[in-house]
């Protein structure tokens, strides 16, 4: 499979870095939005990327806009779904692109929880249907997981997997189709330990937080859990697990703090508090903080690559 022409659906927050990747990695893209301000303020947002990576932003010149569905994915080789996450509109939008796209061009949604098979679920053939999800900011984060449905072709995953690799992504293979693929679960195996930290009185939030960025979060960018039980040995995870497992929290649906915090209007740092409180110098640091140490953890991949 040749990957010539790249087709983005929605030019919102993903939609427009998802567009950056394949630009800066040579491809042509072709980017639709209904939205007429969205769509041309693409190119702008799409530079502005290529600058903060320090890129030749001539790569800009690859990316087409598009106000109509059929004339961005008409010839498109793979086209990657980022509209808003709502199933019913992303199961329009497939089946609009069974109608328009090339029989054998495959179809990526980057949906962030909606399982594959139920966007496809109305779709008489969905074996060109796959997952592909990036991690925000797609230009930053390295991470596509690539999620393989009970209906996908499993012939179109390698491919998919190896376009991604092409252009710098580390792309994974999701086998099967379950809520949360791979990142999430794990993300949100750690948030309902975390809340159930606050939750029992055992630390505070901040306390949670310090753990984790001054604690086993440093080396997690080195080495992921597995290679870290494996070098301090599998027999002291199993020793560990033998004792701790049965005190975790195992709760089975979002806990009493999570919804106090929220219906008390504690929304997080754009409202000034959430789990912690925030002025809005901390949130616009933490902000910084965050984009600084994924730019620079960007730039350095680049140059190395
Ligand atoms: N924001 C994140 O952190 C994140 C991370 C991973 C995955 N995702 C997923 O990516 C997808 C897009 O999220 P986002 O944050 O970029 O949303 P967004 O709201 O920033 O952008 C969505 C864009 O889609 C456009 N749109 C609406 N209807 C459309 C249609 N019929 N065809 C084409 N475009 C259409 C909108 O005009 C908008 O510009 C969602 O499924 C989301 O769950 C988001």
């Amino acid at each position: 499979m040749t990957f010539n022409k790249i087709a983005v659906l929605g030019a919102g927050l993903m939609g427009h870095g998802i567009a950056q990747v394949f630009a800066a990695g040579g491809k042509s893209v072709a980017i639709y939005d209904p939205d007429g301000e969205v769509l041309a303020a693409a190119p702008a947002r799409i530079r502005e990327i290529f600058e903060l990576l320090e890129l030749d932003a001539s790569g800009v010149d690859r990316v087409e806009l598009h106000g109509d569905l059929g004339e961005a994915v008409g010839d498109a080789d793979i086209v990657f779904e980022a509209v808003p996450e709502n199933l019913n509109l992303k199961r329009k939008i497939f089946a609009d692109l069974m109608a328009l796209t090339k029989p054998e061009a495959i179809l990526a949604s980057n949906t962030s929880g909606l399982p594959i098979g139920d966007i496809g679920a109305e779709l008489e053939d969905a074996s060109r249907l796959i997952g592909t999800h990036f991690w925000n900011p797609p230009h930053l984060v390295p991470l596509v997981e690539v999620i393989q449905a009970e209906r996908t072709n499993p012939a179109i995953v390698e491919p998919t997997i190896e376009l991604l690799r092409s252009v710098g992504k580390t792309a994974v293979h999701a086998k099967k189709d379950v809520p949360g693929f791979i990142g999430n679960r794990m993300q949100h195996a750690l948030k309902r330990e975390a809340i159930a930290l606050v939750e029992n009185g055992i630390c505070d939030a901040e306390t949670v937080d310090l753990v984790v960025k001054e604690g086993f979060g440093m080396r997690l960018s080195v080495m992921g859990p597995l290679e870290n039980s494996d070098l301090v040995g599998v027999d002291l995870t199993l020793a560990i697990h033998e004792t701790l497992l049965a005190d975790l929290d195992r709760s089975t649906a979002p806990q009493k703090l999570l919804r106090e915090t929220v219906d008390a209007g504690h929304l997080g740092m754009n409202v000034g508090k959430g789990f912690r409180d925030w002025t809005p110098e901390q949130a616009d640091a933490a902000r910084k903080r965050m984009r600084d140490h994924l730019v620079n953890y960007a730039r350095a991949r680049l140059k190395s690559s």
